[in-house]
This record gives C-alpha cells, sequence and structure tokens, in this order.
C-alpha cells in the first residue's frame, strides 16, 4: 500500500477492530499478571521510532544524528502490511525518536494514514510543539483518534526555554499550544502533557513549570532526570547534585497539589526499594514493542544492545522468540536490566549506570566514562 491509496474504515470495520483490541488488551493483562514469558496477545504499546532531523539543539539530546531517517513510504513497503494486523489490536502508538518528526517532509502524511488505518488506536506524541502548524492541529485535535501530546519545553520562561533547547521558540511554541487549546475546546483531544528533563541547570525551575503548565491548561506535568548521551554532557546530570535533584522533585510535588495538576516525577536519590512491592516491576517488554524504520528492535527506550531486527525476522518470532523471553524471565526474578533500571527501580537512581544511555556503548565504556566523570566532575 503507498500513502494515495488511503480511504477511512467503515463503522462496521472499526466496530471489528475495537473487539479485536480489546481482546487482546484483555488477554494481555491476563498474561502479565500471569508473568508468562510466551505470549499468545500482542504488545498493547506499539513504538514506532520516528527519526527525524531537529530544528532545536537541546543540550542533552542526540538529536537525531546517526539513526536512518523516517519514511512512510519505505515502511509501508518494508513492515507496514506485516505490522497493520498487530498494530490494530494494539492500545496505543507511541510517534516518537531522535529528533522532531513532526518537521519531517512526511509528517502530515503520517497523521493522516494513521488517523485513516488505526481511528481506534490512541496516539502518543512527544515533540518540540514548534511544527504544530493549522493542518497539523486539525490532524490531531479534529480526527476521530484520541491523542496525547507530551510538549516538551523544560522551562516556563523564554530565556531558560533559549538555555535548554537552545533556539528562539518560545513565543510560537506558547501560541502552538494556546491554539490546541482553542481547538479541543470541551473534548478533551488532545491531552496536553508538558514534559520538563531535570538536569543542573533548569531543576530548581521545575516548581514554576508546574504552575505555568497549570496556568496554560495542561493534563498533567510530566518529569524525568537527563540520562548522558556523551560524555562531555555530564555536568548536567543530577548524579552530582541528589540533595537538590530531591529538594526541587518534594517542592514540584507540593506545588502540583496546591495548584490541583497531575504530576509524574522520578524517583528521589537515596532509596532502597520501593515501598509497594507492586512497583517493583517492570511490565515493558510484556506490552510494549519498539522498532525504527531500518527494523531495529528494542523492548524499551532504556533498554542498551538488543540484536534482534525485523529486517531479519518477523515480528511474532521476535516478540516471542528467545530474547524476549530471556528478558521477561529476568525480570520475573527481579533481575537483568531492572537492577539499574532509572524508571521501574528506585534504588537504581543511585547508581551511574542509570543515569547514562546505554545505546550503542559497551559496559567498559560506560565504566571507563564514570571513572574520569569522578575525577573530574
Ligand atoms: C528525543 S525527544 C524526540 C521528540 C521531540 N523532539 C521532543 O523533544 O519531544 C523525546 C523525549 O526525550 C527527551 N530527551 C531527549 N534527550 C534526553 C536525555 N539525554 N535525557 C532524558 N531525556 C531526553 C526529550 O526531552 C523528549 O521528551
Ligand atoms: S527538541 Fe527533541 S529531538 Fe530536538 S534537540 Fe530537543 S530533545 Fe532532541
Amino acid at each position: 500500500m503507498t500513502t494515495a491509496t488511503l480511504t477511512r474504515p467503515s463503522t462496521l470495520r472499526r466496530t471489528v477492530w475495537e473487539k479485536l483490541q480489546k481482546e487482546n488488551s484483555d488477554l494481555n493483562e491476563r498474561e502479565w499478571q500471569e508473568r508468562r514469558i510466551i505470549l499468545s496477545s500482542v504488545p498493547r504499546t506499539f513504538f514506532m521510532q520516528l527519526h527525524a532531523a531537529c530544528n532545536a539543539d537541546c543540550i542533552f539530546c542526540s538529536k537525531g544524528n546517526g539513526y536512518p531517517l523516517f519514511h512512510l513510504d519505505e515502511y509501508l513497503k518494508r513492515f507496514g502490511q506485516e505490522l497493520a494486523p498487530v498494530l490494530r489490536r494494539a492500545q496505543q502508538v507511541v510517534l516518537s525518536g531522535s529528533g522532531e518528526f513532526l518537521g519531517l517532509p512526511d509528517a502530515e502524511h503520517i497523521l493522516e494514514y494513521l488517523n485513516n488505518e488505526f481511528p481506534h488506536v490512541d496516539k502518543f506524541i512527544a515533540t518540540n510543539a514548534s511544527h504544530l502548524n493549522p493542518r497539523m492541529r486539525e490532524l490531531i485535535a479534529g480526527s476521530d483518534s484520541r491523542y496525547t501530546l507530551q510538549l516538551s519545553l523544560h522551562a516556563s520562561d523564554a530565556a531558560t526555554h533559549k538555555l535548554m533547547m537552545r533556539y528562539n521558540a518560545f513565543d510560537r511554541v506558547t501560541e502552538n499550544i494556546r491554539e490546541l487549546q482553542r481547538l479541543r475546546g470541551n473534548t478533551g483531544n488532545p491531552k496536553l502533557y508538558f514534559m520538563f528533563v531535570m538536569t543542573t541547570l533548569n531543576v530548581e525551575r521545575l516548581p514554576d513549570f508546574v504552575r505555568f503548565a497549570k496556568d496554560m491548561g495542561a493534563d498533567r506535568v510530566r518529569a524525568g532526570y537527563f540520562y548522558i548521551y556523551e560524555s562531555q554532557q555530564k555536568y548536567l546530570s543530577l548524579y552530582f547534585k541528589p540533595e537538590l535533584a530531591n529538594r526541587c522533585i518534594d517542592e514540584a510535588r507540593r506545588v502540583a497539589t496546591e495548584v490541583g495538576i497531575e504530576i509524574e516525577l522520578p524517583h528521589k536519590f537515596g532509596q532502597t526499594a520501593a515501598p509497594d512491592p507492586a512497583m517493583n516491576f517492570c511490565r515493558e517488554p510484556w506490552g510494549q514493542f519498539m522498532f525504527s524504520v531500518d527494523g531495529r528492535v528494542l523492548p524499551c527506550d532504556i533498554y542498551g544492545g538488543f540484536e534482534d531486527s525485523l529486517a531479519e525476522k518477523s515480528f511474532l518470532e521476535i516478540w516471542d522468540g528467545p530474547r524476549y523471553r530471556a528478558i521477561r524471565r529476568a525480570l520475573r526474578e527481579g533481575d537483568g536490566c531492572f537492577r539499574t533500571c532509572p524508571r521501574h527501580n528506585p534504588a537504581g537512581i543511585n547508581e551511574w549506570p542509570a543515569h547514562v544511555i546505554h545505546r550503542p556503548k559497551e559496559p567498559s565504556q560506560i565504566m571507563t566514562e564514570y571513572n574520569e566523570a569522578m575525577a573530574k566532575p
């Protein structure tokens, strides 16, 4: 199929797809509860890594360098037919990747394709919000799909925004967000999440960011640690300022309660384990599948080396194959990547590997960089 042949599905087809989607979600939940190693369900979340160039230049980002650019026609030719039935049973498709995919020449076609072919599947987009032109806003707010936009801002004032993202777009971005607010009216579509990557340079402004998000009508604030891509970025890491990080997290939580907005914050430093044992788990390899247009697959965005590729194996060979099985088995025991996972393991945050992007680094290189960092933080 090419982009030119798209048509909207009938109501009957959509009803059938929604039924299949619900059956899959229920089965996937059961299989997760039972911690099955081999699954009959397909992922509830399908993460498409749409790599692109970027108009911003965030101080903490890899900026899409060295990743294959996404082309919709190439995707459809290589994987479209195989993956469409899987995607139809998913609950959500995440559209992110290295770079800014809404800046791709194909971006509007990609949204049209997903709206037409998978209207019942929720869409989640991570974006810097600078490319949201009227047509894109319409494709998002005016579609039959439910969208969530994670707006990566990291600042509530123009100067800090520029410091973090190294481009002059604060006014444009805030205007785009206001337009989206107007368009969504009372429908609640799209949901707007305000994203803040916490570094040594901006973390003290996180509480202000929470107030700003509330004033701008956001549905939720999400904050997360900066992970070191390149060793020269290490000065940005809160690994070196754990007390400061903890203080700002506490204050952000307090402000969120005061103004009345949902907030997702990372684990604080100094914890040993989650107070609730159910939180000592990661379910991502049971519920999520990430891939990029060259076929490379990852169980999650934090994972280091993972050798499987859709260029060599089918989706099912990978999803229930030896590598996915090994990860599920290790996680079931609280082992493997869970040990240093910054997202799911509260104790992991205390360790250096939780603050480093492992892809494509070897463990020995990470330790060399650690020694360098400790010699001259
Ligand atoms: C790589 S970006 C790509 C999508 C889009 N350009 C954006 O900024 O949202 C995806 C998400 O990763 C975050 N991110 C980028 N580099 C990061 C890093 N080194 N550590 C933690 N988060 C990072 C971004 O802020 C964004 O929320
Ligand atoms: S806007 Fe996104 S992709 Fe672009 S530089 Fe910033 S984090 Fe990276």
